[in-house]
């Protein structure tokens, strides 16, 4: 533990000075109400082309952005999301799907005999969408415009497939929302981060001892008690029904993507 904290003293006394983006990453934070103000085109088709430049497997681009512009999707999103009314009040509502269809059918269309996509292209395909989803959150805050990732696009994969027309290979990977920040918004202060000795391990994953865990976590508790605070944040985050209907969800798009499951056209079942 001493250890640790004699690094960090070190790392403090040899941080280099901010740069305008690394000010910008520091800066920035979720905001969840808007003024309602028009993002323009201009800005719009910026931020987009921004998540474009992001790095990708072998430059093939494994996402595909669906622009919500329909404020009636808007609407049911904002219900289907675990009720988050925010989202409806949004301007821009991007929502990043891994794709591995579009390569799968352009081999096809070609005459080619490609295998089935499996378990690896999908994870490529995750990180290719949210790798391009943060380039738009970060394109949009050195515009002044703010964001917020919804997790629980996750949620209720039937509904969400038949809403926005998802193709077996196909995962919503990432919903951002975008909007001007209203004032109370950008005074909101930026909820803390781990200290980097936890985050950061050297060489080898280090599995941490309880009491270094309570370390690096009671500072969210505040003043409450730390196992009081846990007990509450597992029951609130972790228990909830909203995020076991994830874990159920993300087995649902898993499964075209495993071999002993079986899709027959709206349902997915283990193979026998
Ligand atoms: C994958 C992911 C899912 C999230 N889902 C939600 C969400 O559904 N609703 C919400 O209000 N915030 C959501 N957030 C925002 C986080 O709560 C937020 O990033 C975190 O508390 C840190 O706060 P900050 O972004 O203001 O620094 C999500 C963030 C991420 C990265």
């Amino acid at each position: 533990m001493e250890e640790r904290k004699l690094r960090d003293g070190k790392e403090a006394m040899e941080r280099e000075p901010h740069t305008p983006v690394t000010e910008s990453l520091f800066a920035r934070k979720s905001v969840r109400v808007f003024t309602g103000e028009t993002i323009s085109p201009a800005k719009k088709r910026l931020i987009l082309e921004a998540a474009c430049q992001a790095p990708s497997a072998g430059n093939q681009q494994l996402y595909t952005i669906i622009d919500v512009t329909d404020q009636a999707l808007k609407d049911t999103l904002a219900v289907t999301c675990d009720n988050q009314p925010f989202i409806a009040k949004a301007d821009m509502v991007l929502i990043f799907c891994a794709d591995a269809q579009k390569w799968q059918d352009a081999y096809t269309a070609a005459g080619l005999s490609p295998r089935k996509p499996g378990a690896g292209d999908l994870f490529l395909a995750m990180e290719d969408s949210l790798i391009a989803a943060q380039n738009a959150v970060t394109a949009a805050q050195s515009l002044g415009i703010g964001s917020c990732y919804i997790g629980d696009i996750l949620e209720n994969c039937s509904r969400h497939r038949e809403l926005l027309h998802l193709p077996e290979y196909v995962v919503p990977a990432a919903m951002v929302v975008f909007g001007y920040p209203t004032s109370q918004q950008e005074e909101r202060k930026k909820p803390r981060r781990a200290e980097l000795s936890h985050i950061v391990h050297e060489n080898q994953y280090r599995r941490m001892p309880a009491e270094e865990l309570e370390e690096m976590l009671k500072p969210q508790a505040g003043e409450r008690p730390y196992k009081e605070w846990l007990d509450a944040f597992c029951r609130r985050k972790y228990m909830s029904d909203f995020s076991v209907e994830m874990s159920r969800s993300a087995r649902e798009y898993l499964a075209p993507f495993l071999e002993d499951y079986r899709f027959d056209g709206c349902e997915f079942t283990e193979k026998e």
